[in-house]
Protein backbone atom coordinates (compact mmCIF):
# COMPACT_ATOMS: atom_id res chain seq x y z
CA UNK A 1 0.00 0.00 0.00
CA UNK A 2 2.89 2.83 0.93
CA UNK A 3 6.33 2.87 -0.44
CA UNK A 4 9.22 2.91 1.39
CA UNK A 5 9.82 6.33 1.33
CA UNK A 6 6.09 7.24 2.69
CA UNK A 7 6.67 4.91 5.57
CA UNK A 8 9.94 6.37 6.46
CA UNK A 9 8.16 9.79 6.10
CA UNK A 10 5.31 8.52 8.13
CA UNK A 11 7.70 7.65 11.32
CA UNK A 12 10.26 11.05 10.77
CA UNK A 13 6.73 13.26 10.37
CA UNK A 14 4.41 11.49 12.72
CA UNK A 15 1.65 11.86 9.84
CA UNK A 16 1.14 11.10 6.45
CA UNK A 17 -1.08 13.35 3.78
CA UNK A 18 -2.74 10.94 0.92
CA UNK A 19 -4.87 12.55 -1.41
CA UNK A 20 -7.55 10.83 -3.35
CA UNK A 21 -8.33 8.13 -0.82
CA UNK A 22 -12.06 8.19 -0.81
CA UNK A 23 -13.80 8.85 -3.97
CA UNK A 24 -16.47 11.54 -4.55
CA UNK A 25 -19.57 9.11 -5.27
CA UNK A 26 -18.11 7.47 -1.53
CA UNK A 27 -17.95 11.10 0.21
CA UNK A 28 -21.83 11.88 -1.05
CA UNK A 29 -23.17 8.93 0.02
CA UNK A 30 -21.57 9.17 3.58
CA UNK A 31 -22.66 12.97 3.61
CA UNK A 32 -25.96 12.24 2.69
CA UNK A 33 -25.90 9.68 5.29
CA UNK A 34 -24.55 12.01 8.23
CA UNK A 35 -27.47 14.27 7.01
CA UNK A 36 -30.44 11.71 7.60
CA UNK A 37 -28.44 11.02 11.19
CA UNK A 38 -29.02 14.38 12.17
CA UNK A 39 -32.61 15.01 10.54
CA UNK A 40 -33.89 11.40 13.00
CA UNK A 41 -31.84 13.17 15.80
CA UNK A 42 -34.59 14.62 18.36
CA UNK A 43 -32.72 17.57 19.50
CA UNK A 44 -34.99 18.38 22.39
CA UNK A 45 -34.20 15.52 24.25
CA UNK A 46 -31.09 16.99 25.03
CA UNK A 47 -33.36 20.02 25.91
CA UNK A 48 -34.88 19.14 29.09
CA UNK A 49 -34.85 21.61 31.99
CA UNK A 50 -32.64 20.56 34.63
CA UNK A 51 -33.27 21.96 38.42
CA UNK A 52 -29.13 22.21 38.87
CA UNK A 53 -26.16 22.58 36.58
CA UNK A 54 -24.66 19.19 38.37
CA UNK A 55 -28.26 17.31 36.88
CA UNK A 56 -27.52 18.58 33.39
CA UNK A 57 -23.48 18.17 33.71
CA UNK A 58 -24.29 14.37 34.67
CA UNK A 59 -27.06 13.35 32.43
CA UNK A 60 -24.60 14.92 29.56
CA UNK A 61 -22.36 12.78 30.63
CA UNK A 62 -23.92 9.66 30.73
CA UNK A 63 -24.68 10.34 27.02
CA UNK A 64 -21.24 10.81 26.29
CA UNK A 65 -20.69 7.36 27.59
CA UNK A 66 -23.02 5.61 26.07
CA UNK A 67 -22.09 6.99 22.37
CA UNK A 68 -19.28 4.85 22.93
CA UNK A 69 -21.35 2.27 21.59
CA UNK A 70 -24.06 3.65 19.53
CA UNK A 71 -24.94 6.67 17.41
CA UNK A 72 -25.42 9.91 18.99
CA UNK A 73 -25.14 13.76 17.93
CA UNK A 74 -23.26 16.75 19.78
CA UNK A 75 -23.75 20.24 19.52
CA UNK A 76 -21.28 23.22 18.99
CA UNK A 77 -20.87 25.22 21.83
CA UNK A 78 -22.02 28.34 20.13
CA UNK A 79 -24.91 26.78 18.79
CA UNK A 80 -27.37 28.37 21.29
CA UNK A 81 -28.63 31.54 22.19
CA UNK A 82 -28.83 33.41 25.49
CA UNK A 83 -32.44 31.55 25.78
CA UNK A 84 -31.24 28.13 24.77
CA UNK A 85 -33.08 28.35 21.47
CA UNK A 86 -30.63 27.24 18.48
CA UNK A 87 -29.35 29.82 16.17
CA UNK A 88 -29.45 28.51 13.17
CA UNK A 89 -30.96 24.93 11.57
CA UNK A 90 -30.17 21.57 13.42
CA UNK A 91 -28.52 20.79 10.04
CA UNK A 92 -26.05 23.47 10.76
CA UNK A 93 -25.60 23.06 14.75
CA UNK A 94 -24.45 20.14 15.21
CA UNK A 95 -20.33 19.57 16.07
CA UNK A 96 -19.94 16.11 15.68
CA UNK A 97 -21.48 12.53 15.25
CA UNK A 98 -19.96 10.01 17.42
CA UNK A 99 -18.63 7.22 17.75
CA UNK A 100 -19.74 3.87 16.91
CA UNK A 101 -21.42 4.61 13.13
CA UNK A 102 -18.73 2.31 11.48
CA UNK A 103 -19.97 -0.44 13.36
CA UNK A 104 -23.63 0.31 13.30
CA UNK A 105 -24.75 1.86 10.10
CA UNK A 106 -24.31 0.27 6.89
CA UNK A 107 -23.10 3.40 4.97
CA UNK A 108 -20.31 4.62 7.30
CA UNK A 109 -19.40 0.99 8.03
CA UNK A 110 -18.83 0.60 4.28
CA UNK A 111 -16.83 3.44 4.43
CA UNK A 112 -14.78 2.62 6.86
CA UNK A 113 -14.01 -0.85 6.20
CA UNK A 114 -12.00 -2.51 3.73
CA UNK A 115 -8.73 -4.02 2.18
CA UNK A 116 -7.08 -0.68 1.32
CA UNK A 117 -7.63 0.73 4.52
CA UNK A 118 -6.60 -2.90 6.48
CA UNK A 119 -3.26 -2.66 4.23
CA UNK A 120 -2.79 0.80 5.18
CA UNK A 121 -3.17 0.16 8.95
CA UNK A 122 -0.68 -3.08 8.69
CA UNK A 123 1.75 -0.26 6.78
CA UNK A 124 1.34 1.87 9.35
CA UNK A 125 2.55 -0.88 11.99
CA UNK A 126 -0.92 -1.86 13.59
CA UNK A 127 -0.16 -5.63 12.90
CA UNK A 128 -3.66 -6.42 14.38
CA UNK A 129 -6.19 -2.99 13.92
CA UNK A 130 -8.62 -2.60 16.00
CA UNK A 131 -10.87 0.02 15.13
CA UNK A 132 -12.01 1.70 18.29
CA UNK A 133 -14.11 5.05 17.46
CA UNK A 134 -15.72 7.09 14.50
CA UNK A 135 -16.57 10.56 14.29
CA UNK A 136 -18.50 12.78 11.65
CA UNK A 137 -16.88 16.12 12.66
CA UNK A 138 -19.01 18.97 10.96
CA UNK A 139 -16.83 22.37 11.37
CA UNK A 140 -19.83 24.61 10.88
CA UNK A 141 -19.83 27.83 8.91
CA UNK A 142 -19.29 30.75 10.97
CA UNK A 143 -19.77 28.80 14.34
CA UNK A 144 -17.68 25.55 14.15
CA UNK A 145 -15.49 25.34 17.48
CA UNK A 146 -11.45 25.71 17.87
CA UNK A 147 -10.30 22.40 18.95
CA UNK A 148 -6.88 23.29 21.30
CA UNK A 149 -3.46 21.75 20.93
CA UNK A 150 -3.53 17.71 22.05
CA UNK A 151 -2.39 14.20 20.89
CA UNK A 152 -5.13 11.55 20.29
CA UNK A 153 -3.36 8.93 22.83
CA UNK A 154 -4.94 11.31 25.36
CA UNK A 155 -8.48 9.87 24.89
CA UNK A 156 -7.15 6.17 23.47
CA UNK A 157 -4.72 5.01 25.49
CA UNK A 158 -2.19 1.85 24.79
CA UNK A 159 0.33 -0.01 25.87
CA UNK A 160 2.90 0.58 24.34
CA UNK A 161 1.20 3.43 22.20
CA UNK A 162 -0.17 2.68 19.13
CA UNK A 163 -3.43 5.09 18.15
CA UNK A 164 -3.30 6.08 14.94
CA UNK A 165 -5.96 8.45 13.61
CA UNK A 166 -7.46 8.31 9.83
CA UNK A 167 -8.71 11.71 9.16
CA UNK A 168 -11.07 11.81 5.67
CA UNK A 169 -11.29 15.73 4.22
CA UNK A 170 -14.95 14.84 2.77
CA UNK A 171 -14.69 19.05 2.27
CA UNK A 172 -11.75 20.85 0.76
CA UNK A 173 -10.16 21.96 4.18
CA UNK A 174 -7.89 25.26 4.27
CA UNK A 175 -6.76 27.71 6.04
CA UNK A 176 -10.07 29.98 5.92
CA UNK A 177 -12.07 26.94 7.00
CA UNK A 178 -10.54 25.76 9.72
CA UNK A 179 -7.66 22.52 8.36
CA UNK A 180 -5.86 20.94 10.43
CA UNK A 181 -2.19 21.76 11.74
CA UNK A 182 0.16 19.55 12.84
CA UNK A 183 3.40 19.67 14.77
CA UNK A 184 5.93 17.58 11.55
CA UNK A 185 7.35 14.84 14.63
CA UNK A 186 6.25 16.07 17.14
CA UNK A 187 4.69 12.13 17.94
CA UNK A 188 8.50 11.94 19.47
CA UNK A 189 7.85 13.76 22.35
CA UNK A 190 5.97 12.56 25.49
CA UNK A 191 2.23 12.29 26.34
CA UNK A 192 0.70 15.59 27.73
CA UNK A 193 -2.41 14.42 29.32
CA UNK A 194 -4.88 11.58 29.87
CA UNK A 195 -8.29 11.86 29.83
CA UNK A 196 -9.14 8.68 32.20
CA UNK A 197 -12.76 7.39 34.09
CA UNK A 198 -12.85 8.15 37.87
CA UNK A 199 -14.81 5.21 39.15
CA UNK A 200 -15.26 6.66 42.94
CA UNK A 201 -16.81 10.52 41.43
CA UNK A 202 -19.62 8.24 39.85
CA UNK A 203 -20.15 5.62 36.80
CA UNK A 204 -20.14 8.25 33.89
CA UNK A 205 -17.15 10.54 35.41
CA UNK A 206 -13.94 11.64 33.66
CA UNK A 207 -11.35 13.48 34.51
CA UNK A 208 -8.28 15.46 32.59
CA UNK A 209 -4.85 14.03 34.05
CA UNK A 210 -1.70 16.07 33.75
CA UNK A 211 1.13 13.70 33.09
CA UNK A 212 3.94 15.67 31.63
CA UNK A 213 4.68 19.38 31.11
CA UNK A 214 6.02 19.82 28.46
CA UNK A 215 4.42 22.85 26.39
CA UNK A 216 2.48 22.81 23.33
CA UNK A 217 3.86 23.82 20.04
CA UNK A 218 4.31 27.74 19.24
CA UNK A 219 2.66 28.37 16.34
CA UNK A 220 6.15 28.86 14.43
CA UNK A 221 6.56 25.33 14.88
CA UNK A 222 2.72 24.09 13.54
CA UNK A 223 2.16 23.46 9.73
CA UNK A 224 -1.16 23.65 8.32
CA UNK A 225 -2.69 20.50 6.46
CA UNK A 226 -4.16 21.74 2.99
CA UNK A 227 -6.27 18.98 1.44
CA UNK A 228 -8.98 18.57 -0.91
CA UNK A 229 -12.02 16.32 -0.27
CA UNK A 230 -11.19 12.55 -0.69
CA UNK A 231 -7.80 12.80 1.20
CA UNK A 232 -7.01 10.63 4.05
CA UNK A 233 -4.42 12.11 6.28
CA UNK A 234 -3.32 9.14 9.19
CA UNK A 235 -1.13 10.35 12.14
CA UNK A 236 0.62 8.82 14.72
CA UNK A 237 -1.61 9.33 18.25
CA UNK A 238 1.10 11.37 20.05
CA UNK A 239 1.29 13.75 16.99
CA UNK A 240 0.51 17.24 18.78
CA UNK A 241 -2.11 18.54 16.68
CA UNK A 242 -5.31 21.64 16.63
CA UNK A 243 -7.53 23.07 14.19
CA UNK A 244 -8.53 27.10 14.21
CA UNK A 245 -12.13 27.68 14.53
CA UNK A 246 -14.26 28.14 11.22
CA UNK A 247 -15.31 31.73 10.76
CA UNK A 248 -15.60 31.16 6.92
CA UNK A 249 -19.30 30.76 4.86
CA UNK A 250 -17.78 27.01 4.15
CA UNK A 251 -18.36 24.45 6.37
CA UNK A 252 -15.11 21.47 6.27
CA UNK A 253 -17.05 18.27 6.84
CA UNK A 254 -14.22 15.64 7.73
CA UNK A 255 -14.32 11.82 9.31
CA UNK A 256 -12.08 10.39 11.55
CA UNK A 257 -11.27 6.24 12.68
CA UNK A 258 -8.95 5.43 15.64
CA UNK A 259 -7.15 2.42 15.89
CA UNK A 260 -4.84 0.61 18.04
CA UNK A 261 -3.09 -2.62 17.77
CA UNK A 262 -4.53 -5.84 19.06
CA UNK A 263 -1.60 -6.69 20.72
CA UNK A 264 -0.99 -3.31 23.09
CA UNK A 265 -2.68 -3.59 26.17
CA UNK A 266 -5.93 -0.99 26.42
CA UNK A 267 -5.98 0.99 29.15
CA UNK A 268 -9.44 0.37 31.24
CA UNK A 269 -8.99 3.69 32.31
CA UNK A 270 -10.09 5.00 28.73
CA UNK A 271 -13.22 6.54 28.78
CA UNK A 272 -14.55 4.58 25.20
CA UNK A 273 -14.74 1.06 26.85
CA UNK A 274 -16.80 -1.89 24.36
CA UNK A 275 -19.05 -4.04 26.67
CA UNK A 276 -21.88 -5.40 24.48
CA UNK A 277 -20.36 -4.02 20.94
CA UNK A 278 -17.70 -6.72 19.38
CA UNK A 279 -14.42 -4.92 18.41
CA UNK A 280 -13.56 -5.00 14.13
CA UNK A 281 -10.59 -4.59 12.38
CA UNK A 282 -10.83 -2.84 8.98
CA UNK A 283 -11.13 -5.92 6.80
FE1 LIG B 1 -7.48 15.00 17.41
Amino acid sequence: MLTPEQQARYQADGYLVLPGFRLADQIAALRQRALQIVEAFDADRHHTVFSTQDQARRSADAVFMASAEGIECFFEEEAFDDQGRLKQAKALSINKIGHAMHDLDPVFSDFSHGADLDALARDLGLRQPQLWQSMYIFKQPAIGGEVKWHQDSTFLDTTPSSVVGFWFALEDANRDNGCLWVQPGGHRGPLRERFVREAAAGPHATRMLALDATPWPTTAEAVPVEVQAGTLVVFDGLLPHYSAPNRSPVSRHAYTLHATDAGAAYSALNWLQRSTLPLRGFS
